[in-house]
């Protein structure tokens, strides 16, 4: 008899600290009404996290298997929070009476908030930004007026003397886009300036500057071919740090050039 009070009294205890655990990590959640945990490693967290434990009903990418195992949670609103907060309360208790249960009050608080940055960030990825543009006609100027593709690769076509923009859309605002555009010269990367040769004989060779040490360096050319030069033989040589790419602004239109933004903008793949 005295034992099992006892041992009521022990459960009581725990069921009121347990309460409290939950209560504390309430007010915390509270308290910071912004989620304090938002870095790029955060986010990177989150999804091991998502991938981990909620991957079987949502999928692998939050994208959902269907109402009944999870639905989609990519799309931007949510049906049990509008917050961040409120998504953390998701999380962490789940919804009543749905196999929605909810990763409880042990799991750390940093946990909860990193899977609610990694569900923003798969929203961003999806987030329908209005374009003037039309992609459709921008991949026909990309390939044909533009003459893009004498520099640039998308998905394996094309040349390699500019970036390859295959996933362009994810480094790339659609403004900074739109920048890149009619102001190449803006950030050169030295990946992309070029080498100016002469020769003895008065020949000119003109290409990028694949690499250079003290003695020697190397070019592209637009044909692609490589060639080296010796930094102490007959050639002179003379850096041009200027960006090969001609300004947009010069051959298209505005029309055309917000096309090939649309068209660049939806080069893009999920992290
Ligand atoms: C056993 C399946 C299952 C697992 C595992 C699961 N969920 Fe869910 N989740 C659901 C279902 C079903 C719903 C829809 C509940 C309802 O009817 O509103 C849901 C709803 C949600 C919602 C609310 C969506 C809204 O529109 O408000 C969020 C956020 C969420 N889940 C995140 C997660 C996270 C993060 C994990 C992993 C820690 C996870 N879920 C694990 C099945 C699951
Ligand atoms: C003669 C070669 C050449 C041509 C033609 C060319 N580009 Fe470029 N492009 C480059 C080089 C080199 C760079 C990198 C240096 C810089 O930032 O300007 C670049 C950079 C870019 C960038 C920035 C990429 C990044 O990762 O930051 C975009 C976007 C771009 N080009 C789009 C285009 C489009 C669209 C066209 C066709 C209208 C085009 N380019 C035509 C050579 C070219």
């Amino acid at each position: 008899m005295r034992w099992n009070i006892w041992s009521s009294l022990a459960r009581i205890c725990l069921v009121v600290v347990l309460a409290l655990g939950g209560w504390a990590a309430d007010a915390a959640a509270q308290e910071t009404e912004e989620n304090p945990y938002t870095s790029r490693i955060d986010t990177r967290m989150g999804r091991r996290l998502f991938q981990e434990q909620c991957s079987t009903c949502h999928g692998l990418n939050a994208a959902g298997g269907n109402e009944a195992t999870g639905p989609d949670l990519t799309t931007g609103s949510f049906r049990h929070a509008s917050s961040d907060v409120g998504l953390y309360r998701v999380i962490r208790d789940g919804v009543p009476g749905t196999s929605m249960i909810g990763v409880g009050a042990d799991t750390q608080e940093q946990s909860v908030w990193q899977l609610v940055s990694y569900l923003r960030s798969r929203e961003a990825a999806n987030a329908v930004v209005e374009l003037a543009g039309s992609p459709a006609a921008g991949q026909q100027i990309f390939n044909g007026k533009g003459d893009c593709v004498r520099c640039h690769m998308v998905n394996g076509q094309g040349q390699r003397l500019g970036p390859d923009l295959s996933y362009v859309g994810n480094r790339r605002s659609p403004n900074e886009l739109q920048s890149d555009l009619v102001d190449p010269n803006a950030e050169v990367n030295p990946r992309w300036w070029t080498m100016k040769v002469a020769g003895p004989d008065g020949q000119q060779v003109e290409g990028l500057r694949m690499d250079e040490d003290t003695f020697t360096f190397r070019i592209m050319d637009a044909e692609e071919n490589l060639r080296s030069f010796s930094k102490y033989g007959d050639w002179s040589y003379e850096r041009v740090k200027t960006s090969t790419m001609p300004n947009a602004a010069d051959l298209l239109t505005a029309t055309e050039r917000d096309d090939l933004v649309a068209y660049l903008y939806s080069l893009r793949r999920d992290r």
